[in-house]
């Protein structure tokens, strides 16, 4: 990985420019940061689970048709992916209230909300990523109103669809933060497409029964067997992290 021009080193990832123009390598680590790096640690192994868990809900939501910057995986903690310019917004869609709206709202942790609920923050480490509403987006020019919509629509079908993933496997998607980017076909067309990530980094994964967590809030919250947690994930979503792409097994279904 030295020998690749670093374009940027995130806690998570660091992103490398990739052997083709308009590509990019992203390595995943086993750094962690929570509470806008007041707490900083590693979670074992969580970057090659993470590298798995994100190629694998990549494709399958490119599977239904919904635009992902994945390109394919190069190994056990880098996957190539296409060029975006990054629209500099979070976009929060949650299910059942916890973490910020469950004490931004007082509204009881694990308390379903009456519909699904899509928020963005503006991604400004000096401010600590705060909420906007889709007025500022527009009036500081962050996104238009037309990427905007296609944003909340390709976001509420994300959900829907990982909704339905995780639950097939016992687990129950609680929320989750994902990031768009703008992508430039070669006769300069723009579109927009799903880029960063998705794993339990960036998820609030439930246990459908006991609701025990199964993401990063375990660090957050100094719970034991983190690493045990997202290595669980990727096992009932069929992901040996050791096999190839072509060992991936069928997800196990629960009852
Ligand atoms: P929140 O409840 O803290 O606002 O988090 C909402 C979702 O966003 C949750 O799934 C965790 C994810 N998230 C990140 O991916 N990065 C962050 O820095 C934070 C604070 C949350």
């Amino acid at each position: 990985m030295s020998r690749r021009r670093q374009i940027y080193e995130g806690k998570g990832k660091v992103l490398f420019e990739g052997p083709e123009p308009g590509t990019i390598v992203q390595y995943f680590k086993d750094d962690a940061s929570a509470f806008n790096n007041k707490k900083i640690g590693t979670i074992t192994g969580k970057g090659v689970l993470n590298n798995r868990i994100s190629e694998y809900l990549m494709t399958c939501l490119g599977d239904i048709g919904i635009p992902t910057h994945f390109v394919r995986r190069l190994n056990m903690r880098e996957q190539l992916v296409r060029e975006v310019e990054i629209i500099p917004l979070e976009v929060v869609v949650r299910n059942v209230a916890a973490g910020s709206i469950a004490t931004r709202l007082a509204i009881p942790e694990g308390t379903t909300l009456p519909r699904s609920i899509v928020e963005f923050r503006y991604k400004a480490k000096e401010l600590s990523n705060p909420f906007v509403s889709e007025e500022h987006i527009t009036a500081f020019g962050w996104a238009t109103p037309h990427e905007l919509d296609e944003m909340m629509q390709l976001s509420l079908r994300i959900n829907d669809f990982l909704s339905g993933l995780f639950l097939g496997v016992g687990i129950r998607l609680v929320d989750f933060r994902i990031e768009f980017g703008r992508f430039y076909n070669q006769n300069d067309e723009m579109s927009i497409i799903l880029a960063d990530e998705i794993s339990p980094d960036s998820c609030r994964l439930w246990d459908s029964r006991t609701s025990e967590r199964m993401d990063k809030d375990r660090f957050r919250q100094d719970m034991d067997r983190v690493a045990e947690a997202y290595q669980e994930v990727a096992q009932r979503l069929g992901i040996l992290p050791e096999s190839g792409p072509r060992d991936i097994q069928a997800p196990k279904l629960m009852q």
